[in-house]
C-alpha cells in the first residue's frame, strides 16, 4: 500500500515545516505548499487516488480528508501564536489597537449662527434660508438698485451669467450671480407673504474680495426683517440693542450712526463698545472704543412697492449682520480665512 505511506510522509514533512515557521509569511508559504488548491501536497494526494484500487478509495479519501483538517487546524493554531515582532514589514498586525481618527466639531460659524437664531427665535422671528445662486432682480433691482445704480459698486459681484449688452433678439436674459448679501431674502419672503413679517435669514454670501485678515470671498450673513403697521425706528433700536446685549454681554453699549443703503431710509451703522478693551481704545477698535457690527434701517418705500406692499400702510425695518465678523470678535480669532481652511486644529478649540 503506497497511499498510507504517502499520507504519513506528508504528515511528517508538514510537522517539520510547521516547526520552522517564524513569520506570517512563512506560515502562508507552508499553507500554500500543503493546502494550495493546485500545487498543494494534499491536492496532489487526492489526485493520485485515481490510480488506487476502487475498493481502497473510500478509506484513502477519508484518511486524506483527516490529514487535510489536521494540517488546517495546526496552521490556524500556529497563526494564533505567531510572535508579532517577527512579522515582516508591511504585514497587518491585527492585534494592535486601532488608530483614532481625527474628529470634526461644529464649525464656529455654525455655533454663532445658532446663537443668533436662538435669540431671535425667542423674540418670535421665523428662520428661513434662501438660494445662494440668485438673480439680479432679487439681489439688486427690487432692493432699489436698478442697473447702473452706483450702490452696486459697493459689492463686487461674482456673475454666473451676464445679461447680453443691447439685449439681442427677444428679452434680455436675467443675470444670475452668487448673492452678495442675504438682503434678497427680504424680497423673496415679502413676494409670497402678507404682513406682519418677522424673519431672519442666515446664509453664505459671496464677493470678489481679495482674501486678507478680515476679508474672504465667501462669508456668512444674517438678514433680519420686520414689517407691520406702526413700526418705527424705536422698534429697530430696541430689538437690536436687546439682541446685541443678549449675544455679547448685558453691559455692551450700542451706538447708531447715520449711514446709507439704497433699500433703507433712514439707514444706520451699528457699533458696539469694543469687546477687547471695553471702550478704552485698542488696536482692534483702532483706538476708537467702538466696533462696527451691522447695517440697518427703515425699509425704503420703493422696496415695499416692488413686492406689492402698500407703503402708506406698512412700515418696517431690516438689518444685515456679518456672522464671521461677530465670530472673530466673540472667539477672538485673528484671521477670517481660518474659518474656511477646514483645519481641525482650529475646530478642536470649540465645543461640540
Ligand atoms: N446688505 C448689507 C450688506 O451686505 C447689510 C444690510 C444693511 C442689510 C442694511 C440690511 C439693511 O437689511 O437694512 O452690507
Amino acid at each position: 500500500m503506497t497511499a498510507p505511506t504517502a499520507i504519513d510522509t506528508i504528515r511528517v514533512a508538514f510537522q517539520a515545516d510547521l516547526g520552522a515557521v517564524v513569520t506570517a509569511q512563512d506560515l502562508q508559504s507552508v499553507r500554500d505548499r500543503y493546502l494550495g488548491r493546485k500545487q498543494g501536497a494534499v491536492a496532489a494526494l487526492m489526485k493520485s487516488m485515481a490510480g488506487a484500487a476502487p475498493a481502497d478509495r473510500p478509506a484513502l479519501g477519508k484518511a486524506a480528508n483527516v490529514l487535510k483538517r489536521e494540517i488546517d487546524a495546526a496552521l490556524t493554531q500556529r497563526g494564533d501564536t505567531l510572535d508579532d515582532t517577527a512579522r515582516p514589514v508591511g504585514s497587518v498586525d491585527v492585534t494592535l489597537p486601532g488608530r483614532a481618527l481625527p474628529f470634526g466639531r461644529r464649525h464656529p460659524l455654525t455655533l454663532i449662527r445658532e446663537q443668533v437664531e436662538s435669540i431671535f427665535e425667542t423674540m418670535g422671528f421665523e428662520i428661513l434660508q434662501g438660494p445662494q445662486v440668485e438673480d439680479d432682480y432679487h439681489n439688486f433691482e427690487a432692493l432699489n438698485m436698478p442697473p447702473d445704480h452706483p450702490a452696486r459698486d459697493m459689492q463686487d459681484t461674482f456673475y454666473l451669467e451676464q445679461p447680453m449688452p443691447g439685449g439681442g433678439e427677444g428679452a434680455t436674459p436675467p443675470a444670475t450671480l452668487l448673492r452678495t448679501h442675504t438682503s434678497g431674502m427680504q424680497i423673496r419672503y415679502m413676494e409670497s407673504h402678507e404682513p406682519p413679517v418677522r424673519i431672519i435669514s442666515p446664509g453664505l454670501v459671496y464677493r470678489r474680495d481679495t482674501p486678507d485678515l478680515t476679508h474672504s470671498p465667501m462669508f456668512m450673513q444674517v438678514e433680519g426683517l420686520l414689517v407691520g403697521e406702526g413700526i418705527t425706528m424705536a422698534d429697530l433700536k430696541g430689538t437690536l440693542v436687546s439682541f446685541l446685549q443678549a449675544f455679547f454681554d448685558a453691559g455692551t453699549r450700542v451706538m447708531f450712526r447715520p449711514s446709507f443703503f439704497p433699500y433703507t431710509e433712514p439707514s444706520a451703522e451699528v457699533f458696539i463698545s469694543c469687546v477687547f478693551c471695553e471702550g478704552t481704545g485698542c488696536a482692534v477698535c483702532k483706538q476708537t472704543g467702538w466696533l462696527e457690527i451691522l447695517g440697518c434701517g427703515m425699509v425704503h418705500p420703493a422696496v415695499f412697492e416692488a413686492v406689492g406692499y402698500d407703503p402708506e400702510r406698512y412700515t418696517g425695518w431690516a438689518f444685515g449682520l456679518g456672522i464671521d465678523r461677530v465670530a472673530l470678535l466673540k472667539y477672538r480669532v485673528e484671521d477670517i480665512r481660518l474659518f474656511y481652511d477646514n483645519d481641525l486644529r482650529l475646530l478642536e478649540q470649540f465645543p461640540h
